[in-house]
């Protein structure tokens, strides 16, 4: 039993319709989705997820003018962040309009909506007469899915549908921007968006709000979140003394690159050890799209420490940090 996979839209569109779950691919991760303005529906998100309701969700929407219903404002700023990334890998946060359900938005004031860049889902929210409330299809603090069958291991017996657009494109989450009246831009969340792009298009830095403490104002800012269940640990801390000579299986090592890999290449790397490389020639956009799939893999192999290798910050490489960052938040090496 547990939910099926497929790629029956209408299917689909009749279960959104009845108030249940789906799981919809999107160019950044999978995500679990339910009808945005029915806090009934979005209760079973929460409940399938066991994510905190102080945490609010994306709303999904199929075109700009559905976005702006979603807003009280719609200021020139989110206009143009949305004629130059939409559909695209960028959230924007902006007032709320007073039908949307406070369970979607945690009581805030504002309310975050996305158009996702993948046909399938893009087909899908354009049928329906509602925008899609969806969080990453994950248990809460776990690792994001890349790919249906990430979906189905975690969640399957918990939904009724897996929409399968197949492997993600960019593979890390939407990159997330509050706009406000006076068209002030604030990076809430490092993601898939390139940030030199998107400071280009508002012409000038942005600012900045990225706190790692508690009680955030995007919980996807949370010290220790996308964490896969093997201690994450950064490789300057591999203690490399004699008794990693022996066979040791539970050991693994995610290198950003091969020149990585070759690098710290010797005898102190474990025998048997998992070794996996995000991206061979270092391409961020490569290593971005490999990164939450090889996190699982490490769980799949049995290890129970992971040492890794820090991206270059550019490009992409600062949202990669950001989540190796808080997979290792609370990993301390043995
Ligand atoms: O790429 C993505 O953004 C994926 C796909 C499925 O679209 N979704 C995703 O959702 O990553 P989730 O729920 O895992 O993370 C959404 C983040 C949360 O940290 C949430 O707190 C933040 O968006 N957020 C939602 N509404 C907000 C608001 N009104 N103000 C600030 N942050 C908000
Ligand atoms: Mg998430």
């Amino acid at each position: 039993m547990g939910a099926l996979i497929g790629i029956d839209l209408d299917y689909a569109a009749n279960l959104l319709e009845q108030g249940k779950l789906v799981a919809i691919p999107t160019e950044t991760v999978y995500g679990l989705a339910a009808n945005g303005l029915n806090t009934e529906a979005v209760s079973g998100i929460f409940a399938a997820k066991n994510r905190p309701t102080f945490d609010p969700l994306i709303l999904h929407v199929g075109s700009v003018a559905q976005a702006k219903s979603l807003c009280i404002e719609w200021p020139e700023a989110a206009e143009k962040l949305a004629t130059a990334f939409w559909p695209g890998p960028l959230t924007l946060v902006l007032p709320k309009a007073n039908h949307i359900p406070d369970l979607v938005t945690a009581d805030h004031p504002t309310v975050a909506v996305r158009m996702p860049n993948n046909a399938m889902s893009l087909a899908l929210l354009q049928r329906l007469s509602f925008p899609l409330a969806a969080p990453s299809a994950n248990p809460f603090g776990y690792v994001s899915p890349t790919n249906a069958q990430h979906v189905f291991d975690q969640l399957g017996e918990r939904i009724d549908y897996i929409l399968d657009g197949g492997p993600c494109a960019i593979g890390i989450e939407s990159t997330i921007v509050s706009v406000d009246t006076h068209n002030r831009v604030t990076l809430l969340r490092l993601g898939g968006l390139d940030l030199e792009a998107l400071s280009e298009t508002i012409g000038h830095p942005l600012e900045e709000s990225l706190s790692m403490h508690s009680n955030p104002q995007a919980p996807g800012q949370l010290d220790q979140h996308y964490s896969p269940g093997c201690a994450m640990i950064p490789f300057t801390n591999f203690p490399s003394n004699a008794t990693h000579k022996e066979k040791n299986l539970a050991i693994g090592f995610l290198w950003f690159s091969e020149n990585d890999r070759k690098q710290h290449a010797g005898p102190t790397i474990p025998i048997g050890a998992k070794n996996y490389v995000l991206s061979a020639s270092g391409d961020d956009r490569e290593a971005a799209m490999n990164l939450f799939g090889t996190l699982r893999q490490f769980d799949k192999d049995g290890c129970t420490q992971v040492y890794f290798t820090w991206a270059p910050e550019m490009g992409l490489g600062r949202a990669i940090n950001d989540r190796l960052k808080r997979a290792s938040a609370n990993s301390t090496p043995h």
